[in-house]
Order: structure tokens, then sequence, then C-alpha cells
């Protein structure tokens, strides 16, 4: 299963399901198409690939079971939207840009029954807002795709039942419990780098902050 379909496939039991940031929109004809999904938004901030979007839904005949979006965010979306779907996704941007997007409006954040996250950098800051901003994760995922390992979040704002603290942030809170294949992979290759990196690294702050994340790694791959 590649990582589009791995993500369509989480939006099981969801009667509708939104898109923010689109673009090509597969993720959202496969949930349609493919995982039971009865109705879903796209939105996009770039008119190209909300265009893009337009004509795959087209020409997968799922035209008048889909609404589509120019937004920022939530923002267009809130204001005209039908009928406010049961799941949002946000895949494939920054987590900064993705804790913006959440943070725009939290209480429509937390109104989803379902979030489907996934950042392709600082997933630790992502983590970090949604547990200090009300929500819960519920599942986390490794998919590998094109050599890349993208960490795949399941959140909804379920009151939270335990503390988090730092690892939990930066592995997530059940990755590193579960320690699957690609997890141990993903690490240790970040260990092996870490590695190289103190051996040629000359400034005292850089090197601290190698030990430390040389350190983390060791302790959570034990
Ligand atoms: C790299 S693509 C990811 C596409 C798809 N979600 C995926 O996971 O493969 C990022 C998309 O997000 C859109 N985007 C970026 N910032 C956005 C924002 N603030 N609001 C809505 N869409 C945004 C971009 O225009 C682009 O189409």
């Amino acid at each position: 299963m590649d990582r589009i379909d791995f993500i369509a496939s989480l939006t099981k039991g969801l009667k509708s399901v939104g898109d923010c940031g689109i673009d090509h929109g597969y993720t959202l004809i496969s949930a349609l198409r493919d995982y039971g999904v009865s109705y879903g938004i796209g939105i996009d901030v770039n008119k190209d690939p909300l265009e893009a979007a337009r004509l795959n839904i087209e020409k997968a005949g799922l035209t008048d079971r889909t609404q589509l979006f120019l937004s920022d965010g939530l923002q267009e979306f809130e204001e005209n939207v039908k009928e406010q779907p049961e799941g949002l996704i946000i895949t494939g941007m920054g987590g900064s840009l993705i804790t913006e997007i959440l943070s725009y409006d939290l209480d429509l954040s937390k109104s989803f029954k379902r979030l489907i996250l996934s950042a392709h950098n600082d997933t630790p800051k992502l983590r970090y807002f949604l547990i200090n901003f009300g929500f819960k994760i519920i599942d986390e995922y490794l998919i590998e795709e094109n050599g890349h390992i993208y960490e795949i979040i399941v959140a909804n704002s379920e009151k939270i039942d335990r503390k988090y603290d730092y690892y939990d942030m930066v592995f997530g809170p059940i990755l590193r419990v579960n320690k699957g294949d690609l997890f141990v992979k993903k690490y240790s290759l970040t260990l092996e780098q870490t590695k190289l990196a103190l051996q040629n690294a000359k400034d005292p702050v850089q090197i601290s902050k190698l030990k430390m994340t040389k350190a983390m790694i060791e302790e959570v791959l034990k």
C-alpha cells in the first residue's frame, strides 16, 4: 500500500472527510472510491493544485460527491461549507504549517471526529501542539515510500488520560512503545548520521545537541 492509499484507508468509518492541501486530489478520491466515505471536501490555497484536483475528481466520476474550496487553511471553508465533514486530513506539509492551520479556529479543529495528519518535517512540534491544546493522539503509523519514512498521526479531541514527556513529543507516544521494524530502521539510521556528525562537529553547542540526540535515540532503541 502506498502513502496516499494508506492515508485514505484511515478514513474508514467516516461518512464525510475534508482534505486540506488536496493538491492532486488522489487521497480524497481514494477515500471516496475505496473506503466508504460518501462526501468529500477539498481545500487548497493554490489555484493550480485545486484545478488539478477538480479534473482528477471529474475523471473519477466523483464531482457530485465533492465540494472544493480555494482557501488558506480552513478560513473560506468554515464560512461556506454546506455540511462540516466528520474527518479532516492534512498531510504533506511542514509541522509548523499544519499547527497553524489547526490553530486558526481551535473549536472548529476540535469538532472533527478524526484528524489524519502527516508532516514532512517538525513532527515533534505538531505533537507538542496537539498534546498541549486539547487533542489526543489515538494512533500513529510509519510508512515508507521512495526511501523516506513518513509519520502519520490520528488524533481527536478526547480528554487526555495520561502525562506525556519529551520523548513522546520527539518519537511519538505510540510509535516509541510499539517500536516496529520501520521505527527501528528510521532511528538506527538517524543514530548513525548523528554519530558521523559528532565526529566532524567543532562548535560546542552543536556537539552538546548532537550528544543529546545520540543519547535519546540510544535510550529509545533499547
Ligand atoms: C506537497 S502538497 C501535499 C499534497 C497531499 N496532501 C499529500 O499528502 O500528498 C501540499 C499542498 O498543500 C497546499 N497548501 C499549502 N499551504 C496551504 C494552506 N495554508 N492551506 C491550504 N492548502 C495549502 C499546497 O498548495 C499543496 O497543494
